[in-house]
């Protein structure tokens, strides 16, 4: 892959790409961000990614650099212009440059980056034989975790101390005790009727675009779905835990704090559920691992 990024306007070396230091996605993480799937150089599940920028946009009341065709457009230039096969696309808006203060500049352009690495989604079958390990820390972040912006401090550091600790991810847990979930993947368990269970999407909680996937593949394939919290010692205790991301579609979690979930192999519903998302990509994309 040549590494070309896209940067307001024009598509350029990833390695001469950049941002003035006024740049409010810098000096205040003024921004929010997607993160797609490219496979078989197709984008996955792009309307859902699109619209969840539209929305975080809102949200935070910056304007839109252009409209979700034009978006489009611009993603699949970068992708062609990169000869991406298997890769992962970011996408960033910030509030735009300006004189640094608080308080929202007057008519600012919003900024506008594209970035691609190639990425391996094949190597996730052989995690999703053996599953991973999770451990679990305190939910530091802000109050609006629902909206994905770059300020993603407190999930660097539970990421960075899922590393240390040989795990592979980390789950967030709330106040009250109950797991909102992962530093960059949603969190399930399977109850032991055979129930899969997440957390509503609350202000704590980001509406993954693989969640919704894995909502409806579990309602195809008659597995009951209910969205509620629950605690650690109830996914330790579980017959089956799980994760889930664009990244990481669907992996297994057979540890949680060293404790093993489900005598420590994956299960058969998560089994089920990452044939199911298997099969969603190769509808749409044509890939197959
Ligand atoms: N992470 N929760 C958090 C905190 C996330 O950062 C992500 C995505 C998800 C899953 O969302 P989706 O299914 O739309 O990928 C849940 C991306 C991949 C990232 O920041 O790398």
């Amino acid at each position: 892959m040549p590494r070309l990024a896209y940067v307001d306007g024009r598509i350029v070396p990833l390695a001469a790409a950049s941002v003035g230091v006024e740049d409010r996605g810098l000096q205040f993480a003024d921004g929010v961000y997607e993160v797609c799937a490219v496979l078989n150089g197709r984008l996955l599940d792009w309307p859902a990614h699109a619209a969840r920028l539209t929305h975080n946009l809102g949200e935070l009341a910056i304007r839109a650099p252009m409209g979700d065709a034009a978006l489009a457009m611009i993603a699949r230039r970068l992708i062609a212009a990169n000869r991406a096969t298997e890769a992962l696309l970011y996408i960033q808006v910030t509030r735009g440059s300006a004189r640094r203060d608080h308080g929202f500049p007057a008519d600012t352009r919003p900024t506008l980056v594209m970035t691609m690495r190639p990425f391996d989604f094949a190597q996730r079958v052989a995690q999703q034989a053996r599953g991973v390990a999770a451990i679990t820390v305190p939910d530091e972040r802000w109050g609006r975790c629902d909206v994905k912006t770059t300020g993603l401090l407190a999930n660097v550091l539970a990421k960075q101390h899922a590393r240390e600790s040989g795990a592979f991810e980390a789950w967030l847990v709330a106040a009250d005790g109950t797991v909102a979930e992962g530093a960059s993947t949603n969190a399930w368990l399977v109850d032991h009727t055979g129930t899969l269970v997440t957390p509503a999407l609350t202000r704590r909680v980001l509406p993954g675009v693989m969640r919704a996937a894995v909502v409806e593949a579990a309602r195809d394939h008659q597995i009951p779905v209910v969205e509620r919290g629950f605690t650690v010692a109830e996914a330790q205790g579980a017959a089956e835990a799980l994760i889930t991301s664009t990244t990481a579609p669907v992996l297994p979690v057979v540890r949680i704090d060293g404790v093993a979930v489900g005598g420590g192999v994956p299960g058969p519903a998560t089994a089920r559920l990452a044939s199911a998302v298997w099969a969603r990509i190769a509808d749409q994309t044509g890939y197959r691992p």
